[in-house]
């Protein structure tokens, strides 16, 4: 099973996905999938650089060519793509790239959807979100992606305290970890139940 790892930033859970499956060239374990494509929206997302340490190829999508799905949604096709893997993506996902990967693609979220989700709450704005509101417990979710933003089917939920003195970034830091421990075990037996 190849994997197409969508993402726009710093890359920290592609990073765990591809030391945890492993690459075409270099796959870990006995599991049959491997993290195949690196795709991104921005030139200078540090994701590229750990995809490029880990030899594995990269595309990186303008914004027109995107939403017109066109050139790369054959390209995924052509590479053997089977799943793609949403990993700090930040475009909407277009209906036409949905309807090429039905069922077969997941987003994960720095929070306990529905709550805390959609348009703009992403990255440091949803613990923001989650501190100000004095929630005592935030977490993370894996679903599947549709047309709305944190939308789709719930596969997974982890939850972790909010402690008293949390910053958004102490609060990130301890989401980043259950995202690491979960992303690709969860994917892993996903894939499994197929
Ligand atoms: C993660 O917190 C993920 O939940 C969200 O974007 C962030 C990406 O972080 N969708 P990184 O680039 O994987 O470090």
């Amino acid at each position: 099973v190849k994997l197409a790892v969508f993402a726009s930033g710093a890359g920290s859970n592609a990073r765990r996905l591809i030391e945890y499956f492993g690459t075409a060239a270099h796959p870990q374990g006995d599991r049959g999938i491997v993290v195949a494509l690196v795709v991104s929206n921005k030139p200078e997302a540090g994701v590229l650089h750990i995809a490029a340490d880990n030899q594995v190829p990269t595309l990186i999508i303008e914004k027109e060519a995107f939403f017109r799905g066109d050139a790369y949604v054959p390209a995924l096709k052509a590479a053997g793509i089977d799943y793609i893997i949403l990993a700090g993506f930040l475009w909407k996902v277009p209906s036409l790239l949905i309807q090429a990967y039905p069922q077969k693609m997941v987003n994960i979220h720095p929070a306990l959807l529905p709550a805390y989700g959609g348009k703009g709450m992403y990255g440091n704005f949803v613990h923001e979100a989650v501190i100000a509101a004095k929630e005592n417990k935030s977490g993370i979710t894996i679903h599947f992606v549709d047309e709305q933003y944190d939308h789709g089917a719930s596969i997974f939920q982890a939850t972790c305290p909010v402690l008293p003195n949390d910053t958004p970034a102490t609060l990130a830091q301890r989401i980043h970890e259950l995202e690491h421990a979960n992303y690709a075990p969860v994917i892993e037996q996903l894939l499994r139940k197929k």
